[in-house]
C-alpha cells in the first residue's frame, strides 16, 4: 500500500512534528511527512523540518484578519496542492473553521496534552496538579468542529508524583506525547481505525492494547 501523504501543522517548537519524523523514516512506517504548514514564520520547528529536508510552507494568519475562513481556504489550497492525505496538527495554535474541519473529517489528528475529556484547553498540566489529579496524561483524537473534542484514536497515561511541578510533570507527558502521537498515525494510516458510534475501534475492536500507553 501507497504511504498516505502527512501534512504536520505547528505554531511553535514542533517537538511532536520531531517525533513524527523520526518516526516515519522507519522503512515499513505506512506514511511519510511530505509538508510542515506553520501559521508563524519565526516557528521554530520550521527549522527541524528543513534540516531533515522537508518541505515547508507559512500561511500567516495576521494577512488574514479576523477572517478564520480565508485563512482555512489559504491552508487548504497549500494542503491540496500536495496533495496530503492525512493532516497532523502538532502544537498548531489556531482555531479552525467547521468547514476546513468537514473537508479534512476523519483525515485530521490532533494531539492534547491531557487524558481528554479532562482538562480541554489550556495550562492543562497546573489544571491537573491543582485538581489533585493522580493520572495524568496526553490524547491523540481526530478533530470535529468542537475544540479538544472528537473519537479519541490513542491516550498515553503518567503517574502524578507528588513532588511534581507543572514543569516536571509536562516533561514526563511530552515523552509521552512523543511516543502516542507516531503510534497513533501508524494506526490511522494503516487503516487499522474505524469509527463507529463516534468512537474508534482498532482492528474492529475495543480491545485497549493498540490504543493506550499506561503509566510507568
Ligand atoms: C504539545 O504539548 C501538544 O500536546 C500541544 O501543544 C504542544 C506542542 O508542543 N497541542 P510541540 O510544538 O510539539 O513541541
Amino acid at each position: 500500500m501507497a504511504k498516505k501523504r502527512v501534512a504536520v501543522l505547528i505554531s511553535g517548537r514542533g517537538s511532536n512534528m520531531a517525533a513524527l519524523i523520526e518516526a516515519a523514516k522507519a522503512p515499513g512506517y505506512p506514511a511519510e511527512i511530505v509538508l510542515v504548514l506553520s501559521n508563524k514564520a519565526d516557528a521554530g520547528g520550521l527549522d527541524t523540518a528543513r534540516n531533515n529536508g522537508i518541505e515547508t510552507a507559512v500561511v500567516d494568519h495576521k494577512i488574514y484578519g479576523k477572517d478564520r475562513a480565508a485563512f482555512d481556504r489559504a491552508m487548504h489550497q497549500v494542503l491540496l496542492a500536495h496533495k496530503i492525505d492525512l493532516v497532523c496538527l502538532a502544537g498548531f495554535m489556531r482555531l479552525l473553521t467547521p468547514e476546513f474541519v468537514g473537508l479534512w473529517s476523519e483525515r485530521m489528528l490532533n494531539i492534547h496534552p491531557a487524558l481528554l475529556p479532562a482538562f480541554k484547553g489550556l495550562d492543562t498540566h497546573q489544571r491537573a496538579l491543582d485538581a489533585g489529579a493522580k493520572v495524568h496524561g496526553a490524547t491523540v483524537h481526530f478533530v470535529v468542529p468542537e475544540m479538544d473534542a472528537g473519537p479519541i484514536i490513542m491516550q498515553g497515561a503518567v503517574a502524578v508524583r507528588s513532588d511534581d511541578t507543572e514543569t516536571t510533570l509536562a516533561a514526563r507527558v511530552l515523552k509521552v506525547e512523543h511516543r502516542i502521537y507516531p503510534a497513533a498515525l501508524r494506526l490511522v494510516a494503516d487503516g487499522r481505525v474505524t469509527l463507529v458510534d463516534d468512537r474508534c475501534l482498532i482492528d474492529g475492536s475495543a480491545v485497549p492494547d493498540a490504543s493506550t500507553l499506561t503509566p510507568e
